[in-house]
């Protein structure tokens, strides 16, 4: 799944400055465990952090004359796309342009980037938020700008509010965090989990839209109001019912919670046929629980297992029966005071 690293495109690498500095970041994957959509309105989700899936970015101020982006290289399992830095995606020139504005005003600075990204894009598992977070971390590395916790965030939430619209902050958080990330009304804290877990995480083949998932959950709260209120209190409910048991040690308990959330993330339309297949498979295989993750609409499920080899067991079943690839994640033991 992982590629080589590779090195920015420099139009003349022979006319780089010899102690041409490079800057790199990195930043991974994330699964929301509980209360996507909800999250959005103020009411808690929960996200797990997906070390095995990353992107890397590395940065270098460019040799030639110019501003702002100016030359990128985006390499992912699908392939590489390269260009001049007008044609790099709007979010990543949006992104540079800020920094550079903010950090270096008035320098002629010109930068190149290379992606080098293993997240599967449209899949729920926060790729566009990674890719942000990745790139601020090398620029931040490269103009050594010694940037704190917020400053990164609030850079990886501009880039996600041109990508995706209007987002909760969760994923710009969960993709830089080695623990569990509980967000509420957009603040974000540490759960106390009193008992490994392993998550499979199931990829449909099928790409969701979380622009569209979002739009459509929006439409739908402005013609039932009603249905709104429900959604948010229902969804909390699951949530907190998740963290009493996280905080337990009961895994049965927080499994029910995720199939719960399920159902509720398909009365909305959020669900398609090849996710409602999967989280039947892995309820049918051992899972705890199950559920799609994410924006919905496609992308993938979840599925919550007690041990290490329960979920290889579920993941070789997953795979046998559709799924298009799987990763594995622990949420580890962690209390109050760690
Ligand atoms: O990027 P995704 O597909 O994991 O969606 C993020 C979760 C949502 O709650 C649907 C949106 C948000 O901004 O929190």
């Amino acid at each position: 799944m992982t590629a080589e690293p590779h090195a920015p495109p420099t139009s003349n690498p022979c006319a780089a400055p010899a102690a041409a500095r490079t800057g790199s970041g990195r930043a991974h994957a994330k699964a929301i465990l509980l209360g996507e959509h909800a999250v959005v309105y103020g009411a808690p989700a929960l996200a797990l952090p997906i070390p095995g899936l990353s992107c890397t970015t590395s940065a270098v101020l460019s040799a030639q004359p110019g501003h702002g982006l100016t030359g990128y290289r985006h390499r992912t399992p699908a392939g590489v796309a390269s260009g001049i830095g007008a044609q790099a995606p709007k979010a990543l020139r949006h992104l540079v342009e800020t920094m550079l504005e903010r950090f270096r005003p008035g320098e002629e600075l010109a930068v190149e980037l290379a992606l080098d990204n293993g997240i599967p894009v449209g899949r729920g598992l926060g790729a566009s938020a990674a890719c942000a977070r990745a790139t601020v971390n090398a620029l931040d590395d490269l103009l050594r700008l010694d940037l704190c916790a917020n400053d990164v965030f609030d850079l990886v939430q501009l880039a996600e509010t041109q990508t995706h619209g209007r987002s909760s902050g969760i994923d710009a958080w969960a993709t830089g965090s080695n623990r569990p990330v509980l967000m509420t009304s957009g603040k974000v804290s540490d759960p106390t989990v009193a008992t490994a877990a392993w998550v499979v995480v199931a990829d449909t083949g099928e790409t969701g839209s979380t622009k569209n998932a979002v739009a459509l959950v929006r439409e739908t709260f402005r013609l039932y109001p009603d249905r709104r209120a429900d959604f948010l209190s229902r969804s909390g409910t699951l949530t907190a019912a998740a963290l009493g048991a996280l905080d337990d040690g009961r895994l049965d308990v927080l499994g029910r919670q995720l199939t719960a959330n399920h159902r509720l993330l398909v009365s909305l339309g959020l669900s398609t046929p090849a996710l409602d297949r999967l989280v039947d498979v892995a309820l049918r295989h051992g899972a705890l629980g199950a559920k799609l993750s994410g924006g919905g609409m496609g992308g993938c499920v979840i599925a919550l297992t007690g041990t290490p080899q329960a979920a290889a067991r579920l993941a070789t079943e997953l795979a046998r029966q559709g799924a298009r690839e799987t990763w594995t994640a622990s949420i580890d033991e962690q209390g109050d005071d760690d």
